[in-house]
């Protein structure tokens, strides 16, 4: 029987079994998704695993996403430039790792905001770290003029300006309201707002009303930022559908079968945050 499962270390929280095995369920797929804890000294031994006993691959939560880029024969174009990887298979005998958070973003950009093109203006991203990286990669190959990088910690947002070139402009926090004057995109790929955490508190004032407002956070869906935008007539992309689609590919990888993105999963997941 053909299986998969979430890495990570605690593992606990990942809503990733729900998902896929919504999805194996609605294929008819004879197949296993589950969670396993694998501690850090254990990673190595665990990947050697993949390819016996009908394990397929992983998806790579915290705190292995870069870890793992060292430990596979083929690592792809975008997790080498993200510089961390989620999703690993095995395909002719070898390890390959990728990274679908960025189309997984971008899948769920087009979706939720067919009005919006790359071209039509500056993107502002708040937030520095692993997503950060993944949906400014998205934006600059989508072809967005200029992608500015508003975070707490300047010398990360300057990291990303070496790493993906003059398209990332570095900008701090303190003059994000400037930024937004003319954006055509806003992203909270910080995880402010996040339940347990402060919420993002910008004043969207000088944002266009015709701005596409993007949050990852998705507990709350609708987070404050969200909120705001919602009252200004912006167009809203959640955090939920970037989780959903970033699962399509890897479960197209282990089982055969490309899943589709539809309500009725989106119901399964909102009602497993709201029990939590
Ligand atoms: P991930 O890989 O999931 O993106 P991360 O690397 O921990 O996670 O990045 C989290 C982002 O949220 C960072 O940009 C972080 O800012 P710093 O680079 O300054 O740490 C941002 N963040 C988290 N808590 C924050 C807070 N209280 N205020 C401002 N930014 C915060």
């Amino acid at each position: 029987m053909p299986r998969a499962c979430v890495i990570g270390w605690p593992i606990s929280h990942s809503r990733s079994p729900l998902i896929h095995g919504y999805w194996l369920k609605e294929l008819g797929i004879e197949g296993r998704y589950e969670k396993t804890a694998v501690a850090p000294h254990d990673l190595a031994a665990f990947l050697g695993k993949i390819g016996f006993d009908g394990l397929q691959g992983c998806n790579v939560t915290v705190p292995h996403k870069v870890a793992v880029l060292d430990m596979v024969d083929r690592v792809s174009e975008v997790a080498r430039s993200v510089g961390a990887a989620n999703t690993i298979w095995i395909e002719d005998g070898l390890l390959h790792a990728t990274n679908t958070d960025m189309s997984g973003f971008m899948t769920h950009l087009k979706a939720s905001a067919p009005g919006w093109s790359a071209d039509a203006g500056p993107a502002v991203i708040v937030g520095a770290g692993g997503a950060a990286r993944a949906i400014v990669y998205g934006l600059r190959e989508a072809g967005v003029p200029e992608i500015r990088v508003v975070n707490r910690t300047m010398a990360r947002a300057e990291q990303l300006a070496v790493d993906f070139g003059p398209t990332v402009r570095p900008c701090p926090m303190d003059q994000v309201t400037r930024t937004l004057a003319d954006a055509s995109v806003l992203v909270n790929t910080s995880s402010l707002g996040m339940t347990g955490n402060p919420p993002l508190d910008l004043d969207l004032g000088s944002l266009p009303d015709s701005a596409v407002v993007a949050d990852i956070v998705y507990s709350p869906l609708e987070t404050r930022l969200l909120a705001q935008a919602r009252t200004k007539g912006c167009v809203l992309v959640d955090g939920l559908g970037m989780l959903l689609h970033q699962a399509v590919r890897g479960f197209e990888l282990w089982f055969g079968k490309r899943p589709t993105v539809g309500p009725e999963l989106r119901s399964l997941i909102i009602a497993d945050l709201e029990a939590a």
